[in-house]
């Protein structure tokens, strides 16, 4: 067995995050060094809590640190709309959680364990990219010590814009200084996580699964479906931000192009705009391994196994 690859999720949970540190903190591949938290789909105090209530819920001990509460340069965005006021609304949530974040700042938090590391670790974030963007620029020596950075962002049309999907959007300026920091990337936007659609059998499925982890997803679904209907006409949720730890514990579940991916950040319409070169036309280099397929029957398997895991 080779050593479990050493992870730091940096989430703003969030249903589909909450989902995604489901689903790493079940697989013996992964070993969760912290878990760090960022403002996106709600405010940052609410995505530290919501990370609290999920590791107590499937009984997870690791550090838990409360990062950025605003992007790099503009004002805070949210999106209430699709997770809810607290950021995972649904399930009946354990209102104050056994444990506190610990005392330190979620990006202090990256630069030490990152300068502290064999060049071992792993990113893995799935909100706006403001505190690995903070992380390099507050310290460039961590970013030849980054082993890959696996992000849930981006996609050849966008989900807040028409251009922009929502994580890039948010920080498009943190975005930008992520992808051209020379780190090895791996992408998952929208092309590839809106084919991890949570139907009605999906749901069903996971409600066969006789865990409180599983009942408890099953809840996360019904509430996320449902907005995804109300707000894009969906008839599925899709589970985006768990196609970056899938792809680390299966990468053969998915499809990948090496493509330059540039982030716009000046544009008129296009702002957050992640420009895929699918088709080679810049001539530039490739920064990006990009999703563009996924298998579903798979990441499927993948998600009901480490439902079952759970005692
Ligand atoms: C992304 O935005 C958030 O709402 C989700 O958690 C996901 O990370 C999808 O655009
Ligand atoms: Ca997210």
């Amino acid at each position: 067995m080779m050593n479990p690859r050493k992870v730091i999720l940096d989430c703003d949970p969030g249903h589909d995050d909450a989902i995604s540190l489901i689903l790493a903190a079940a697989n013996d591949k992964l070993k969760i060094e912290a878990i760090t938290t960022v403002a996106g789909n709600v405010e940052v105090d609410k995505t530290t809590l919501n990370a609290l209530r999920v590791c107590d819920i499937i009984g997870l001990d690791v550090p838990v640190a409360e990062g950025s509460n605003r992007p790099m340069v503009n004002e805070r965005q949210i999106a209430e709309s699709i997770h809810g006021d607290s950021g995972l609304d649904g399930p009946n949530l354990p209102e104050v959680p056994s444990r506190k974040a610990i005392d330190q700042h979620a990006v202090d938090l990256i630069i030490e364990k990152v300068l502290a590391s064999d060049g071992d670790i792993t990113l893995v974030p799935t909100g706006p990219l403001t505190n690995i963007a903070m992380a390099m620029v507050k310290e460039p020596k961590i970013v030849p010590k980054i082993q890959e950075i696996v992000i849930m962002g981006g996609g050849t049309f966008g989900n807040w814009t028409p251009a922009a999907e929502f994580n890039i959007w948010v920080d498009a300026e943190a975005a930008k200084v992520v992808f051209e920091s020379g780190v090895p990337l791996a992408v998952f936007g929208l092309d590839v996580t809106h084919q991890a659609q949570a139907t009605a059998e999906t749901i069903e499925r996971f409600g066969k699964i006789d865990t409180k982890v599983a009942e408890f997803v099953v809840e996360l679904l019904h509430f996320f479906k449902k907005t995804y209907k109300e707000v894009f006409d969906f008839d599925g949720a899709p589970i985006h931000d768990a196609c970056t730890v899938a792809y680390l514990i299966d990468p053969s579940i998915f499809e990948m192009k090496h493509v330059r991916v540039d982030i716009e950040t000046k544009g008129e319409f296009a702002y957050g705009m992640t420009c895929v070169d699918l088709l080679s036309v810049t001539g530039r280099e490739p920064n990006a391994y990009y999703g563009v397929g996924l298998q579903q029957e798979k990441f499927w398997d993948l998600l009901a196994e480490a439902l079952a895991s759970y005692k």
